[in-house]
């Protein structure tokens, strides 16, 4: 079984469906990319999972969420505060969002490992330094005495990452934990979270608009659009033979070395609002290969030869 398992997830916030029929699933272990651009349904799917969708007025209204044979589906609060923290872990995008501003970076990542380890500060101390180290962070025994200001975003973000693997979870949820960070640092940073997560055998979903960081670290990917699944399959697979035009598009977005700095690789168009959906496939008036079918039937998630699930009327290397 897998360590966690959503099947035909949708949600509903305020009347409308931002997520359709998601399904995946992370083995102990793996490291699952979901890539999709802005709007695509990343961050709720995150939420989902982390039963933080009451917080902003939604709900699972079908599909099952399961971690570690648990349901987790809809799960009251105060059972799911257990699991948040200590089995899971959330980074999310902006490390000021999980830092105490007014706390010493270094007791912070201690408290994890008090509160949800029973560790005393001692032992908490050597072992948050010792993270701290390994990710990488120059100085840890002084940073360590550090507030959040005195630290750059990387230096910031680290502290995160440190915090999440302090209480040993089973399952990190990482969303787009490098995007507000310079280019240089993202790529150092991808990889130290890989590095850890692989060492300890955790478990890691990376939330991320970027095929070139799910080339980097990822296992398997699964690629979001407007709220439901498009393709999703091995990164080596993905990457050898694309089948959804949108995954061949975000592939070519990757910047490569010849890209000229700061110049903007897009998809022509942007992903539609939720009010805003259209009809047949969501991607189709994007989509170079759309024919009649795809504007007024919605194509199946089907489970083709070459593995994993895709979800197109008219998918490339087809005729
Ligand atoms: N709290 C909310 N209430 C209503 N709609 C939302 C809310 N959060 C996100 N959405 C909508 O759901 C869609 C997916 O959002 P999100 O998961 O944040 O996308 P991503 O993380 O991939 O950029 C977007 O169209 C967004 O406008
Ligand atoms: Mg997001």
């Amino acid at each position: 079984m897998a360590l966690l398992d959503v099947t035909d997830l949708s949600i509903n916030i305020h009347g409308i469906r931002p997520l359709d029929g998601i399904s995946f699933s992370v083995d102990k272990g793996e490291i699952l990319g979901i890539v999709g651009e802005s709007g695509s349904g990343k961050s709720l799917t995150a939420l989902s999972v982390m039963g933080l969708l009451p917080l902003i007025g939604g709900r699972i209204e079908r599909g099952r969420v399961t971690f570690d044979g648990g349901d987790l589906t809809n799960l009251p609060e105060a059972q799911f505060r257990k699991l948040r923290g200590k089995r899971i872990a959330f980074i999310t995008q902006n490390p000021m969002t999980s830092l105490d501003p007014v706390m010493r970076v270094g007791a912070q990542i201690d408290q994890m490992a008090t509160l949800h380890l029973g560790l005393g500060p001692k032992d908490a101390q050597a072992r948050s330094i010792e993270i701290m180290e390994k990710l990488r962070i120059p100085e840890a025994a002084t940073i360590y005495h550090h507030y959040p200001h005195q630290l750059s975003g990387g230096m910031k973000q680290r502290i995160v990452i440190a915090m999440a693997l302090a209480a040993d979870p089973d399952l990190i949820i990482a969303d787009e934990p490098t995007t507000a960070l310079d280019v240089t640092i993202q790529a150092q940073i991808v990889d130290l979270m890989a590095e850890m997560v692989r060492e300890r055998g955790v478990a890691l979903i990376l939330i991320t608009h970027d095929m070139g960081v799910v080339a980097q670290i990822c296992d398997r990917v699964v690629v979001l659009y407007a709220g439901r699944i498009a393709e999703s399959n091995k990164v080596e697979a993905i990457f050898a033979a694309p089948r959804h035009p949108y995954t061949s598009a975000l592939i070519r977005c990757i910047p490569r070395e010849d890209t000229a700095p700061g110049s903007l690789i897009g998809i022509p168009g942007a992903v539609p609002s939720v009010a805003h959906y259209p009809a047949g496939c969501r991607f189709h008036p994007r989509c170079a290969r759309s024919n009649a079918q795809c504007s007024s039937i919605v194509p199946p998630l089907i489970q083709p030869p070459s593995g994993g699930e895709l979800a197109c009327h008219a998918p490339e290397g087809a005729q």
